[in-house]
């Protein structure tokens, strides 16, 4: 099954484009170690799906260098182009984009490796399309992926009760658009089912306390405020939505707590070779 672009929780706007650009600034340590961990080296032909705003292609185009390349795909045409045009801006030429949804890409040659973050969560069956994907990888190729535990960002919130509530009606709003929150056991059970060497696996949950780090949180709320709405989640919960963005700083300094994001579960194994 495929998904239509229109089903996508996130949708394509501007605005999400520039949250998703924000968002990668912080996920992208966890996603460079995770990468050389998986043992993304330099020369590697590599897949990306649902590229975005392509700060996953922008990392591994630099681990492959010159002698590799990275082919990104993702549903979105607007976000191909912008993901293409940062590429060009830093000088990365080892890069190529196409419109293409996961479930049914295919490509004349195998990869070295495929690798993924907060992708496969939007498919309605990530464990078949990581089975699907597997065939789009040479004997002993690499799967690197990394998807969200809600859960565990949940329970790093339960002493700050707005921000609780913000990020558990989040979490609902996925949950209603068909998102899968916790992709822990999908992701391991694709990688016994797509036949793949025992997966390794990572939990990474962001922390953090400049404002930027902190204001990630109502970003993706304003992201996904009219899905909300469309579902019939209690936003108005939340109190006045013109204070909420100060409300849950004071709440932050109140607690002298800091602040936490989706955590990133990561998987990443071999295709057997036999
Ligand atoms: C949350 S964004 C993550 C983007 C990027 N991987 C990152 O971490 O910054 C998810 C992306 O997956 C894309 N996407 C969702 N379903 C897809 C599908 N079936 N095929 C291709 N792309 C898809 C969306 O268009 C969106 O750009």
């Amino acid at each position: 099954m495929t998904l239509k672009q229109s089903d996508y929780v996130l949708g394509h706007t501007p605005i999400e484009q520039q949250r998703l650009i924000r968002q990668a600034r912080f996920l992208a340590p966890a996603t460079e170690h995770f990468l050389q961990d998986a043992g993304i080296v330099s020369g590697m032909r590599v897949l990306d799906i649902g590229c975005g705003m392509g700060d996953v292609t922008l990392l591994v185009a630099q681990l492959v260098g010159p002698a590799g390349r990275v082919v990104s795909i993702d549903l979105d045409e607007a976000s191909i182009d912008t993901a293409s045009k940062r590429a060009s801006a830093v000088g990365l030429d080892n890069t190529t984009f196409h419109r293409a949804d996961i479930s049914t890409f295919s490509d004349a040659k195998l990869f070295d490796a495929i690798v993924g973050r907060l992708v496969l969560e939007f498919l309605p069956d990530p464990i078949a399309a990581i089975r699907q994907l597997s065939r789009l990888l040479r004997p002993g190729g690499i799967m690197a992926l990394q998807e969200p535990s809600w859960k565990v960002w949940l329970a790093y919130t339960s002493h700050l009760p707005l921000r609780m509530a913000v990020t558990t009606l989040l979490r609902d709003t996925f949950v209603a658009g068909g998102a899968n929150t916790e992709m822990e056991l999908p992701l391991h059970q694709g990688f016994i089912a797509a036949e793949l060497t025992p997966p390794q696996l990572r939990l990474e949950l962001p922390i953090g306390d400049s404002p930027e780090f902190r204001g990630l949180l109502h970003d993706l709320l304003l992201a996904v405020w009219t899905r909300a709405e469309a579902h019939g989640l209690p936003l108005n919960k939340l109190g006045d939505p013109a204070t909420l963005a100060s409300r849950l700083n004071d709440e932050l300094d109140t607690h002298r707590a800091f602040a936490s994001f989706v955590a990133l579960v990561g998987a990443f194994a071999r295709k057997r070779v036999d």
